[in-house]
């Protein structure tokens, strides 16, 4: 019967060496170790045995049982190992050259935003912001625009409906809510907060309801600007234009103040300028942004005396930076989400 037992113990050697599946290898265990396998049976024979022979038989079949259990352990650490490798797919040449890997980029837009904050955080300025939706009053009233002005026009204005409810949103009146066609409101919203002397750069998203094409957008993006502190004139205004324009397009910059008319400027101007680093647009004068010294009927409706207090505002539209930057001759291509665009952009500051 021990022979017996040495025969079962090769025999589980000899199967385990065929075996190469998880499968197999229950399947093996069943036929040895199973209720019905050879070992468990040749087990049940201890019964048949004297006395006298049971302690050595016993004794041979655990060392027997000991050694098939073994056999099977290091077998089933085989076959998870190989399934391991197996599931690794196939082997890697570390000496091959990496895979490239496209981290994301930022956006043109806020590349331009970016550059514009840090260059006017330099000369003091501080970054003010304000919700997207805004109210009438702040947008249009308080900016000296009256009723009657076309900006108020449905036609040109996106109305919220009457009975909108924007809780973070301070009315003066029962006015309706706007998306806000300039970041100009935002020069209202911080006179009311902060006391001068003050300099702000308010970078946002204006709407309009203006028909999508090459150089218009219903969604687009402004900074405004504003310095209010006392005994400010056109001279400052000039200087930190010229200041901010130099840093962004270079020193060979030309600038002008061209007279137009804003609400809320008196007087207003146009900044036009020429640089010889502008590709097509080289060496001719650009419209780029409007500005003036706040007129003092919004100083006064901020509670301030405009005897004592002065200062200039400025709006510039982040967009049309971008493309006198970089050559971009469509506007909608900022918003397209094309990636053979926006990749050229992704470390352009
Ligand atoms: N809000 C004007 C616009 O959207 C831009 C502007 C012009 C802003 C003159 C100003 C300014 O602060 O002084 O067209």
């Amino acid at each position: 019967m021990e022979n017996d037992l040495q025969a079962i113990v090769t025999q589980a050697e000899a199967i385990l060496k065929t075996v190469k599946s998880r499968a197999e290898w229950e399947q093996a265990k069943a036929t040895i170790l199973g209720p019905n396998g050879s070992l468990t049976q040749a087990a049940k024979g201890i019964g048949r045995l004297s006395k006298e022979d049971r302690p050595a038989f016993g004794q041979a079949l655990n060392q027997a049982k000991k050694k098939v259990e073994g056999f099977f352990k290091t077998s089933l650490e085989l076959i998870e190992n190989q399934a391991d490798i197996h599931s690794l797919g196939e082997k890697t040449d570390p000496s091959l050259p990496p895979v490239p890997h496209h981290l994301g980029g930022t956006h043109p837009l806020t590349n331009v935003r970016r550059k514009v904050v840090s260059i006017f955080r330099k000369i003091g300025f501080t970054v003010a912001e304000a919700t997207e939706v805004e109210t009438e009053w702040f947008c249009f009233d308080a900016l000296n625009t009256p009723e009657d002005h076309p900006a108020r026009d449905a036609q040109d204005t996106l109305f919220f409906p009457a009975d909108s409810k924007w809780s973070n949103i301070a009315q003066k009146n029962k006015e309706h809510h706007v998306l806000r066609t300039h970041t100009s409101s935002v020069q209202i919203r911080t006179l009311f907060k902060e006391k001068p002397p003050l300099r702000v750069i308010a970078p946002g998203r204006c709407f309009r309801r203006d028909t999508v094409d090459a150089t218009h957008s219903a969604n687009f993006h402004q900074t405004e600007g504003l310095y209010v502190d006392k005994n400010v004139t056109i001279k400052d205004l000039k200087a930190v234009l010229d200041y901010f324009l130099k840093e962004l397009f270079g020193d060979q910059l030309e600038t002008r103040l061209r007279p137009s008319f804003f609400p809320f400027t008196e007087p207003s101007f146009e900044v036009d300028l020429k640089a010889p680093n502008l590709g097509k647009l080289s060496n001719k004068w650009i419209e780029i942004m409007g500005c003036g010294m706040v007129d003092p009927e919004v100083l006064k409706l901020v509670n301030l005396n405009p005897d004592e207090w002065s200062g200039f505002a400025f709006g510039l539209g982040i967009e049309r930076v971008a493309m006198i930057l970089h050559g971009i001759d469509d506007i909608r291509h900022f918003y397209q989400n094309d990636q053979r665009f926006l990749s050229q952009f992704s470390n352009a500051t």
